[in-house]
């Protein structure tokens, strides 16, 4: 009689120990969810000519606050993962102070210079489990990044957008470099659009910079400053190495 009472007693015990360690469990795993942040899985087909290498800037999986341009947190992309085969990255402990996720090129101090893709965080808010988003096929060499961070933010408007071709230069994508390198220009005789290799002697570049202001008809000097006002010389730095690289 005493022994099994004691026995039943042991149980309650235990079964009592369990339950309390269990919801103690549970609690945990929330607050340490909460403290660590989300995780997400990012795949991608990525593919560049390794063009960074030298630049002083990089690609990266970067995390961006509403306030700052420069990123919270960042992974820089393996140039070996840039050979256009799918690749996967995990980022966890991604805070609640970060609301955009991007796929960027930064400069050494973790600026961002321009964005190849954004994610926004909102919708995920609180989520516990593993998320996976697929940023699909990006050309994120130099030739991308002109084309993704500069023509299309920048310029379509008036080249090749809505069926507006102003100067006969379309830039939209696909277009863009057949119609630039080594073209003359269909305004100023005797220049050439872009001249590969040559920065300096290419009339894209010379309209965009101070004293290119009376070339054209139509004044560029101001369409990136309006556009990119906190990376503007790192923007003009890397309009000129891939002229160069060309
Ligand atoms: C607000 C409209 C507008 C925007 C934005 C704009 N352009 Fe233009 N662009 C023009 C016009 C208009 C001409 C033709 C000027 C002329 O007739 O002399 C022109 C001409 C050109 C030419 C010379 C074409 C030739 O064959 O001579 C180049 C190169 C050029 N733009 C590059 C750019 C680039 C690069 C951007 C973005 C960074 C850009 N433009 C943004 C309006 C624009």
């Amino acid at each position: 009689m005493r022994k099994s009472s004691i026995f039943a007693i042991s149980i309650f015990l235990l079964a009592l120990c369990l339950t309390a360690c269990d919801s103690g469990d549970i609690e945990e795993h929330g607050y340490s969810t909460a403290s660590g942040g989300l995780t997400l899985r990012f795949r991608a087909q990525l593919s560049s000519q390794n063009d960074w290498e030298e630049t002083g800037y990089g690609i990266v999986l970067a995390g961006f606050s509403d306030q700052s341009s420069y990123a919270v947190l960042q992974r820089p992309i393996p140039l070996a993962s840039m050979n256009g085969e799918e690749m996967e990255m995990v980022v966890s402990n991604v805070s609640n102070s970060i609301t955009t996720m991007e796929l960027a090129v930064t400069n050494t101090l973790r600026k961002r210079i321009v964005t190849f893709r954004t994610v926004s965080l909102e919708a995920y808010k609180g989520r516990v489990d593993t998320i996976d988003i697929d940023l699909g096929r990006i050309d994120v060499g130099l030739s991308g990044f002109m084309q993704q961070g500069i023509f299309n933010q920048a310029c379509i408007q008036c080249h090749g957008g809505n069926g507006r071709k102003a100067g006969t230069l379309d830039l939209t994508d696909g277009m863009a470099l057949q119609q630039l390198i080594d073209v003359p220009s269909s305004q100023k005789p005797g220049y050439t659009r872009i001249v590969s290799g040559d920065a300096e002697g290419s009339l894209l570049r010379m309209i965009l910079h101070e004293g290119g202001e009376n070339l054209l008809n139509y004044n560029h000097t101001e369409v990136l400053s309006s556009q990119f006002k906190e990376s503007l010389e790192d923007i003009k730095n890397l309009i000129d190495e891939w002229i160069n690289s060309l």
